[in-house]
């Protein structure tokens, strides 16, 4: 029988080789241009633009696939009381409304200016979202944005008084509005900086 042109070896295993080796080549050639591209400032990493759209896919997927796996399903177990309200609204204040707005007024220039924006809470609420998504997001925050994790400085009772409020803060029962409606919001902006800069004592009522 006449000898192939693979020396008697099969040539499914030449094929095999060449594939690997091929994707390997791919691999270190990908690593290599990230590498330079990272090393030589081609990268964005700055905060004033737009995300791109795989950036956005892959954060809101990845996000939604890890909170629906660690997320309790359970209720908001602290009680519909004026204290726990009131507790949310001034933690809230404390604590948020300098990225996620007070009752009224414009968005903060921190909260205009972060990548990714913060939700003017106010406005575009989270009051259909399941109780331990919100929880989720407040304990861990959330990766690469402005959102920090609250776990740790925060008591878990006082996390679910936040959700409470935030879930209802369009149906506060009246002290809780009073203090709410107090909130100062946000600080001067860029075109009123010189006439309007926030005073002293405004910036002590936030602490
Ligand atoms: C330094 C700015 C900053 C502070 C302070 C901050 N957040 Fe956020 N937060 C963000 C940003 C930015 C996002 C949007 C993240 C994203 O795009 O996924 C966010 C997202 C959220 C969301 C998700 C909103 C949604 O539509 O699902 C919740 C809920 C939230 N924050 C609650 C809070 C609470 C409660 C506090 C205070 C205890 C707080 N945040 C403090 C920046 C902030």
């Amino acid at each position: 029988m006449a000898p192939t042109p693979f020396n008697g070896r099969k040539p499914v295993r030449w094929l095999i080789l060449g594939v690997t080796i091929g994707v390997l080549a791919a691999v270190g050639a990908e690593l290599g241009g990230l590498y330079l591209a990272a090393t030589h400032g081609w990268l964005p990493a700055n905060a004033d633009a737009p995300p791109p759209a795989l950036e956005r896919w892959l954060a809101t997927t990845a996000l939604n696939a890890l909170i629906l796996r660690e997320a309790t399903t359970k209720p908001n177990p602290v009680a519909y009381t004026d204290a726990n309200f009131i507790a949310g609204v001034k933690l809230y204040a404390a604590n948020c409304a300098v990225c996620h707005g007070a009752a009224s007024g414009p968005a903060s220039n921190i909260a205009r200016g972060l990548y990714q924006k913060a939700p003017q809470l106010a406005r575009y609420g989270v009051a259909d979202e399941n109780p331990g998504d919100v929880y989720w997001k407040i304990a861990h925050g959330i990766r690469m944005t402005g959102m920090p994790a609250f776990d740790g400085a925060l008591t878990q009772k006082q996390m679910w008084q936040l959700v409470l409020f935030l879930q209802n803060m369009h149906y506060l029962p009246p002290a809780a509005q009073k203090i709410w409606n107090a909130v100062p919001g946000a600080a001067a902006t860029r075109a009123d900086a010189s006439s309007n800069l926030p005073s002293r004592s405004s910036q002590e009522k936030r602490s």
